[in-house]
């Protein structure tokens, strides 16, 4: 059995960090879990309600730019692994506002990695094993054609949104601190997640929303893009598999087995919806812009948009060293996935409203200030 661990993770109240903090804390519950996130836009409380009682858990409000919440937090809780999500993740804002991305996926990543190797490397005191895992995106490899072969992890890097050359970035530092200090490091590449509390910004949520409330379904381009869709708690376990099993130094593809062209899923969607309505008169009660709602078809919202400056065509990841290496296998196909995705939309309409209309971003500012 593998030793409590004290498990700092950064961008844990976004999408996929929470989502691995509940995985986290059922698997692993002698385990000290410590969420260090900044709340942007993207980072949300709500999403750890259910762990916040946790005699393991803290939350500590703090932002990877400031090295010394870092430092105080490392030593302070004798932190010995790192799983680093904190990131800004939305290629459309990487496109208008690219600074961002590098300060904190490139100079915030730097700074955790700076604050590791003092303590587990250079200090008196360091722990017995340390273990930084970073977590990163597919999207560093670039776009493929349609007959080319997935992404594997000997891909040559080849990022084409400033998103993607931030992340690329942040994974030759972590791989650079392997190499030159030692430090202990795995890394996963992912591709496109989706699941329960994924901020309405990204396709799957902001579709659901909008179909729900009668807004257009705005799709970009002719809707012929492909992504390979992971279902975050098969992205979380694995996660678990390579900071477990995982060559020390080595990269590891994970991915669903999914690829959908954008046009397909919004279709599916709208089918899905439509269904949903059908099948729940309350559906149609608490829906009442929705066009399903008056018996109309949730597709006549289907809008083709102007297409995304630089838009990557296709991405797929080849997760066979995952697989053949650690056992990884994606538990969940993308109509199962969707429908749990779905229902927890449907179920959580106060969570997506209260992200969405300001009212938390108010309450943060209200409740948190800069130097809580
Ligand atoms: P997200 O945008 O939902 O959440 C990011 C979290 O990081 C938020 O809680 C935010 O408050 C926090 N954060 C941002 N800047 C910070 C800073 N300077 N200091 C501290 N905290 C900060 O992101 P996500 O979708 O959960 O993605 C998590 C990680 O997974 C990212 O590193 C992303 O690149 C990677 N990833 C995501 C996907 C995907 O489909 N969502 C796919 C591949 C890889
Ligand atoms: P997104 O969820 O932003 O993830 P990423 O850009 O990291 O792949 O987008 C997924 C795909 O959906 C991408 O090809 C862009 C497309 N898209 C739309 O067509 N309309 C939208 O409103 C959004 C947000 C994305």
């Amino acid at each position: 059995m593998t030793p409590a661990r004290t498990v700092m993770v950064t961008g844990g109240a976004g999408f996929i960090g929470a989502n691995f903090v509940r995985y986290w804390s059922e698997h692993y519950p002698s385990d000290r879990i410590i969420v260090l996130d900044a709340l942007t836009y993207a980072g949300n409380l709500a999403n750890l309600e259910s762990v916040s009682e946790l005699q393991n858990y803290r939350f500590v409000h703090g932002n990877i730019l400031d090295v010394a919440v870092i430092d105080e937090l490392m030593l302070e809780e004798q932190v010995d692994t790192i799983v680093h999500f904190a990131a800004e993740s939305h290629v459309d804002r990487s496109i208008h506002e690219p600074d961002a991305f590098i300060q904190t996926n490139v100079i915030g990543t730097n700074n955790l990695l700076m604050a590791a190797r003092k303590h587990w490397i250079d200090s008196d005191s360091a722990p017995a094993t340390h273990l930084f895992h970073h977590v990163s995106t597919d999207e560093v490899y670039g776009t493929l054609g349609p007959d080319d072969p997935a992404f594997t992890e000997q891909t040559l890097y080849a990022p084409n949104s400033p998103y993607a050359a931030s992340k690329a970035a942040s994974d030759h530092l972590v791989r650079s601190y392997h190499h030159t200090y030692g430090m202990q490091v795995t890394t996963s590449n992912c591709s496109n997640n989706y699941g329960p509390y994924q901020f309405p910004e990204k396709l799957i949520p902001l579709m659901i929303v909008n179909a729900v409330t009668g807004k257009p379904l705005p799709v970009y381009g002719d809707g012929s893009n492909i992504r390979d869709w992971l279902y975050v708690e098969d992205h979380c376990r694995g996660i678990d598999l390579v900071m477990n099993k995982g060559r020390r130094g080595a990269t590891y593809n994970i991915g669903g087995n999914n690829e959908w062209r954008n046009i397909d899923i919004v279709n599916q969607l709208c089918k899905s919806i439509d269904a949903a309505v059908a099948a729940d008169d309350r559906l149609a009660g608490q829906f009442p812009d929705a066009p399903a709602a008056s018996g109309k078809k949730t597709g006549s919202l289907i809008a083709f948009v102007k297409d995304r400056l630089g838009h990557d065509w296709r991405y797929a990841i080849d997760a066979t060293l995952a697989e053949t290496e650690l056992g990884y296998k994606p538990l969940e196909d993308f109509e199962s996935g969707f429908q749990l995705t779905l229902t927890w939309m449907l179920n959580n309409e106060a969570w997506w409203r209260a992200v969405m209309d300001g009212s938390y971003r108010n309450w943060i500012s209200k409740n948190y200030s800069a130097d809580d």
